[in-house]
């Protein structure tokens, strides 16, 4: 275990990492970035210890995905035990107990008490696309309703969904047809006052307008956007939506990959407003690091497809369904929603008494472990991508870890590990708190 704290012994990038990125530019395709290139020796809980022997905190998981903290030890014993009984069949061909298990744990554990079914994956963007296939093979239609600020992944059928152009789609075309964008819940950016009903009253209008609502096979949303800005859609209009959907003969798809699995301070975002989504696509924390990804729905819909019309060589791993079953075993036994309220109300804390001192923090939101300030030019609502990019800069040659997003590159995101101790997360919010004084207060502005 490594030790839980901040602590570094050279500048960052130290020497063996400014090494180790010069070989990976003569390696590694440049369409291939890294936030921070540090590069990673050994990690635990919440802190990454890199090739130079410096100790960071990791205030971003790995994007959402190592909720229950890096190395786990209940994860790293059931990943070498099913390495070593056998890493692969491909459940395709001989099927094994560790698929089963996970389905039925993701029956249960996703909102609604209905009769469900699940198919894994490889990859969030690949849960997302065979959200899609159930979704026009059940109804028979083809269009497809995303929102603004939408992220599904980066192949060809998510790229269509996602909704920026730099880095995600530039020059990458033809994209997917049928997609179709329509505004979403935005309060910091919405006329003042707009509620959840009335933003889902403008989507509809544009839905029924420019498609049709009898054409509409799935109507795909994140309950919070992720990589759109950490965007808190306002109440009542997740569940407006999904109303619309089920009276529309739609479905109702919760890309839940960046919310899931207690980040929010409940097991899916849709919980918090008792939204039970016809199918939902998980992935990230499911499995503590390893990658799988899922589409979990309605029995009659999943079953709705043809035997052998979804699958793949890799989907559903048995060292990463057994990944997946300790991860969700720490997830209960940790209660690790209630970890993420309680991280949720210490993060909000400190954001909020940035936002009173600074005018150039413009919103601060988010929910539970998912929490975010969105850095605007005093005054107005102009995005500040450049003091975004200068604060996460800071951060990270203080050795904190924190993530940017958001289609104005102006969002500062925090997604720590769910079991990121006290002390930690207090060191975290210093540096940060420190780092957005130093930039915000620069004369230069
Ligand atoms: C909401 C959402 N959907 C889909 C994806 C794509 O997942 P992956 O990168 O595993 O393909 C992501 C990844 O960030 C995501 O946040």
């Amino acid at each position: 275990m490594v030790r839980q704290r901040r602590n570094l012994v050279t500048e960052l990038p130290g020497p063996r990492s400014v090494e180790l990125e010069r070989r990976r530019t003569a390696a590694v395709a440049r369409g291939v970035t890294s936030t921070f290139p540090v590069y990673v020796a050994e990690a635990s809980g919440a802190v990454l210890v890199d090739v130079d022997g410096n100790s960071l905190i990791d205030l971003g998981s790995g994007i959402a995905v190592v909720s229950v903290g890096h190395a786990a030890p209940r994860v790293v014993d059931a990943v070498r035990t099913q390495v070593g009984r056998y890493g692969h069949t491909c459940f395709m061909v001989t099927p094994y107990e560790g698929y089963v298990a996970v389905c039925e744990t993701l029956n249960g554990r996703t909102p609604g008490r209905h009769d469900k079914r699940t198919a894994l994956f490889n990859s969030g963007a690949e849960a997302v696309e065979n959200a899609v296939k159930v979704a026009r093979h059940v109804t028979g239609r083809q269009a497809v309703v995303v929102f603004d600020h939408a992220y599904h992944g980066r192949t060809n059928l998510t790229m269509a969904l996602t909704a920026k152009n730099q880095p995600y789609r530039d020059g990458f075309g033809p994209f997917a047809p049928e997609i179709y964008r329509v505004p979403t819940s935005y309060p910091m950016r919405d006329p003042e006052g707009m509620t959840g009903e009335e933003a889902a009253a403008r989507a509809i209008e544009q839905i029924e307008r420019l498609v049709g609502a009898h054409n509409v096979a799935c109507v795909l949303i994140e309950p919070i956007q992720g990589e759109g800005g950490f965007v808190v859609p306002a109440p009542g209009f997740l569940p407006a939506l999904s109303a619309w959907s089920r009276e529309a003969g739609a479905l109702f798809v919760a890309d839940e990959i960046q919310t899931g699995f207690c980040r929010t301070g409940d097991w899916f975002a849709c919980d918090h407003e008792s939204v039970e989504p016809d199918l939902i696509t998980t992935a990230k924390a499911l499995a503590g690091g390893m990658p799988l990804a899922a589409v979990t729905g309605r029995a009659e819909l999943m079953d709705g497809v043809h035997a052998g019309g979804l699958g793949g060589t890799y989907g559903g791993n048995p060292v990463a369904c057994a990944a997946a079953m300790a991860s969700v075993a720490d997830m209960e036994v940790g209660d690790l929603s209630a970890a993420a309220r309680r991280i949720g109300t210490t993060v909000g804390h400190c954001l909020a008494s940035l936002q009173q001192t600074h005018p150039g923090v413009g919103d601060v939101r988010g929910r539970g472990a998912m929490m975010a300030m969105e850095l605007v030019r005093p005054g107005t609502l102009e995005p500040d991508a450049d003091a975004t990019r200068r604060i996460v800069r800071a951060c990270h040659r203080a050795g904190v870890v924190v993530l940017s997003c958001g289609s104005y590159g102006n969002v500062i995101r925090l997604l720590p590990p769910l079991v990121i101790d006290e002390g930690l997360l207090d060191d975290g919010l210093a540096v940060l708190a420190g780092a957005v004084n130093e930039v915000l207060t620069t004369p230069s502005r």
